[in-house]
């Protein structure tokens, strides 16, 4: 019986540039991460020349043209291609962002992709966040309520209360601010970052919630909230507009309002 041979490309090649197609008129140059832990190898870069005019516009159209193309054993994560699901961040040329929201147009010359900052690899370009998620939960981001349910409706809410939720329930949980922010760099063990914090607040200014008590005291720690340093990469790179510091600052101006 024939022995199983690999496909040639199905291996990882260290450093290497990944030619554009010969007649190839449109050539940009993509260097992107490439770090496998359990290979006992050292992270490096490899260069794929991809043909713009065979490509879609966003940078996570060059990525899937990688995938599928050119290399196949490169990893990442992504879902739904527009902005929605959160899992195609990672860091751009120097910021955190969608791919799948960025376009290769706004970047002159090459374009460098790397895991998101501070994480740890799982391979290439998917991160653990594992403990981003546990902290999100830590914040219970769920309506807790002590009063009996209506009989006959739903919990309401004036208009004006429902708006003091817009710019905090569109969170898509990317991580980018978390990951874009010095104080959860160094602390991310103990300071629950940007992400955590907005979706804390956006139960705490829910009308409808009845543990605003109960959920301050929680965040009233040296640690989980006051190592914001109101720096703003977060509110920044946010690609949902999003604005966590303001958030943050609200949680802190509350903790001292309660003290008065
Ligand atoms: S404002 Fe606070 S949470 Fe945002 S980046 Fe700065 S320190 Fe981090
Ligand atoms: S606040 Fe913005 S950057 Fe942070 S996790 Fe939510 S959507 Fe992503
Ligand atoms: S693939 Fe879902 S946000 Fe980019």
């Amino acid at each position: 019986m024939a022995e199983f041979k690999l496909p040639a490309n199905s291996v990882v090649q260290p450093g290497k540039t990944f030619s554009a197609p010969a007649g190839a008129r449109n050539v940009k140059r993509f260097n992107v991460y490439r770090y496998d832990p359990s290979s006992g190898q050292n992270p490096f870069l490899n260069t794929y020349e991809l043909d713009l005019d065979a490509c879609g516009p966003m940078v996570l159209d060059a990525i899937l043209k990688i995938k599928n193309e050119v290399d196949p054993t490169l990893a990442f994560r992504r879902s739904c291609r527009e902005g929605i699901c959160g899992s195609c961040s990672m860091n751009i040329n120097g910021a955190n962002d969608l791919a799948c929201t960025k376009a290769i147009a706004d970047f002159e010359g090459e374009v460098s992709i790397y895991p998101l900052p501070h994480l740890p690899v799982i391979k290439d370009l998917v991160c653990d966040l594992t403990n981003f998620y546990a902290q999100h939960a830590s914040v219970e981001p769920w309506m807790k309520t002590d009063s009996p349910t209506p009989p006959d409706s739903e919990r309401l809410q004036s208009k004006e209360d429902r708006s003091k939720l817009d710019g905090l329930y569109e969170c898509i949980l990317c991580a980018c601010c978390s990951t874009s922010c010095p104080s959860y760099w160094w602390n991310s063990d103990r300071y629950l970052g940007p992400a955590a914090l907005l979706n804390a607040y956006r139960w705490i200014a829910d009308s409808r919630d009845e543990a605003t008590g109960e959920r301050l005291d929680a965040l009233e720690d040296p640690f989980k909230l006051y190592r914001c340093h109101t720096i703003m990469n977060c509110t920044n790179v946010c690609p949902k507009s999003l604005n966590p510091a303001e958030a943050i600052g609200e949680i802190k101006k509350m903790m001292v309002q309660r003290r008065l």
